[in-house]
């Protein structure tokens, strides 16, 4: 294909405002997939996507289309995820294309991601052109969702289509805009290899799936090429293209088109998101520049629930790495609970996903200790160090100050719940910086907020304090002094490392009662009385007492049948499977998950 003939683009858009299925429709349009086939959101393939119905990785096909001009255009559709945590897979998508179609709920409007990943595409270069949704919906106001597009983006929106993903209705509309108003690729399939890698994936058989876009040269089966920040080389085994049923297999792959490449790449750490291919005998004078690289934000501990598993979750943390390289891991010993992990996750959502597909495509049992942001803390001895972990907080006597991190908080939501808001961030600590109407309908408000207190349970609570129409986006500010203290877990009078986390001073108290509680309610009983206390600083601040039990459990069926007592037998052996002893204490994992949850 000539370059005048492609377009490579992503869809972006806050979340559920209907991205995964415009991307469905604009498939089906262009016949890539039979429509007795066609499963509804075929580009969310991962089972776990499917059932949150949300989009996790960002996900390429190519789409033939013949157009109104009677030509006929190869299109690139790059799918990319909306959750706020996942913005560096969006820039990551962002790079490979030329525009971005920017997809607008009519009845919601404009929201916070609307807006960040609208900038994130203008940052990027690219041509954005809006589309309004779900106008089937009775609450649908196109019209004024256009003057919303225009005055707030900036961008005109008048001619934008107004479409139903959802229906079908005005799909067409949508390509002919593709086609008309993203450039086409610029490129030079004469020069040397120049590459892209927005994505990658391990499969057991072929290695490596690298995918690509190729910014100049052409890329052939049988062609050495080189990894340019590792300097890695391999000799290329395929090419091809992304189609929604598989990859199919490309005589090569050039200048300005989207793929993919295997290579028998069995070293996951070569191939690096962002990194740049060349070919080996006529290498490229430079790089493409990177994406910008992203950092952690939240860290907490990986453990298996079976010790003899840790080599597995340490494989399987390598393998999901390649496919996320925003996830970070380190090992960690924890004397509770031996070998483990310290990973860092972009945000709380993209945690639990991770910790879930660990757990199914890995067939892991894990246990996650208490997340927590990274802490800087600076010692009497003037060193300062950064605490990822409870862990390695330093004794109390030896710290002069403690920081935490704040973010710039943005906050969209109708004028009517600015009151309920402002009362949120009051509570989470956040410091007030200023309030814009955008328009009449939408109010921007502008908060500091520590990140730790965000991380939780705070996008819940600003979603039921508005009824669903707050969103937020925030992005790191930097550090500031904070009054901070390492709340420790002790069962039968042993510190439980494991249970620590660090955590504002003036919050120790209420949340150290609602441990022991929930732990309380957690633990069984055994065979003999067990304090739960918490503290600070070694000072015992909380108390709860499981109380002994009476009588073992074979006494019950004193004299009874023996199978029944076996049953029971049976029983207690299956209970004890998912314990973990502390000291003389046996705990479940449950009671760790409850006091993650307990917000
Ligand atoms: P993420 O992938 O999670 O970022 O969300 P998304 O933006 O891809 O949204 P998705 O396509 O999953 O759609 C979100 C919800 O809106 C789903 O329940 C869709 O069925 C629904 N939806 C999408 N388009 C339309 C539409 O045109 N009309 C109506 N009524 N509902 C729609």
């Amino acid at each position: 294909t000539d370059l005048n003939h492609i377009r490579n683009f992503s869809i972006v858009a806050h979340i559920d405002h209907g991205k995964s299925t415009l991307a469905d429709r604009l498939l089906e349009e262009c016949n890539t997939v039979d429509k007795r086939e066609m499963e509804d959101q075929i580009l969310d393939s991962m089972e776990l996507e499917r059932e949150r119905g949300i989009t996790i990785k960002a996900r390429a096909v190519k789409l033939t289309y013949h157009a109104d001009d009677g030509e006929t255009y190869t299109l690139n559709l790059i799918d990319t995820p909306g959750h706020v945590d996942f913005n560096y897979e969006v820039s990551r998508s962002l790079a490979a294309c030329e525009g971005a179609v920017l997809v607008v709920d009519a009845s919601q409007g404009i929201e916070a991601q609307t807006l960040a990943n609208t900038y994130l595409a203008i940052d990027a270069g690219l041509e954005v052109i809006p589309v309004v949704n779900k106008i089937d919906l009775p609450s649908a106001r196109p019209l004024e969702v256009k003057h919303e597009i225009e005055d707030v983006i900036g961008i005109p929106a008048m001619e934008a289509p107004e479409i139903s993903a959802k229906n079908g209705i005005n799909i067409h509309a949508v390509l002919e805009d593709v086609v008309r108003n993203i450039p086409a690729p610029q490129g030079d399939r004469e020069a040397p290899v120049q590459a892209l890698i927005f994505d990658s994936q391990y499969d057991s058989y072929r290695g490596v799936i690298v995918y690509l876009r190729v910014k100049n040269g052409v890329l052939r089966p049988g062609m050495d090429i080189r990894m340019m920040a590792t300097g890695a080389e391999y000799k290329i085994v395929e090419v091809g293209y992304l189609h929604p049923n598989g990859m199919i297999p490309a005589d090569a792959l050039g200048a300005g088109e989207v793929g993919y490449l295997t290579a028998s790449i069995k070293t996951v750490a070569d191939t690096r998101v962002g990194d740049t291919v060349t070919g080996v005998e006529d290498p490229c004078s430079e790089p493409l520049p990177g994406y910008k690289a992203v950092q952690p934000m939240v860290y907490s501990g990986v453990y298996p629930a079976d010790g003899s598993k840790y080599g597995d979750l340490r494989d399987a943390l390598e393998k999901l790495k390649l496919n996320d390289a925003s996830m970070s891991y380190t090992q960690e010993n924890s004397i509770a609970l031996g070998f483990g992990f310290r990973c860092g996750f972009l945000g709380l959502l993209h945690m639990e996903i991770i910790m879930e597909r660990l757990e199914r495509e890995y067939n892991l049992d894990l246990i996650t200790t208490a997340p927590n942001v990274v802490y800087r803390i600076t010692k009497t001895s003037g060193e300062t160090i950064e605490v990822y972990t409870p862990l390695n907080y330093p004794d109390p006597a030896e710290i002069l100050q403690c920081e935490e991190p704040f973010v710039r908080a943005s906050i969209l939501t109708p004028p009517e719940y600015v009151g309920n808001i402002m009362e949120l961030c009051q509570q989470r600590r956040g410091e007030y910086r200023d309030m814009t109407y955008l328009d009449e309908g939408r109010v921007e408000l502008h908060y500091f907020m520590p990140l730790n207190e965000i991380i939780y349970d705070f996008f819940d609570a600003l979603k039921s304090r508005t009824r669903g129409y707050g969103s937020l986006d925030y992005e790191m500010d930097g550090y500031r002094p904070s009054r901070l203290v390492k709340l420790d877990i002790l069962l039968n009078g042993e510190i439980v490392d494991a249970l620590s986390f660090i955590l504002f001073a003036d919050n120790a108290y209420a949340r150290a009662r609602r441990i022991c509680e929930k732990l309380k309610e957690n633990i069984p009983r055994q065979m003999f009385e067990i304090p739960v206390q918490a503290a600070v600083g070694g000072k015992i601040i909380a108390r709860e007492t499981i109380k002994a039990l009476r009588k073992d459990v074979l006494a019950k069926c004193y004299g009874g049948d023996i199978t029944r007592k076996k049953k029971l037998l049976e029983k207690q052996k299956e209970g004890k499977k998912r314990m973990r002893t502390f000291g003389t204490v046996s705990v479940p994992s449950e009671a760790f998950m409850a006091v993650l949850k307990m917000d």
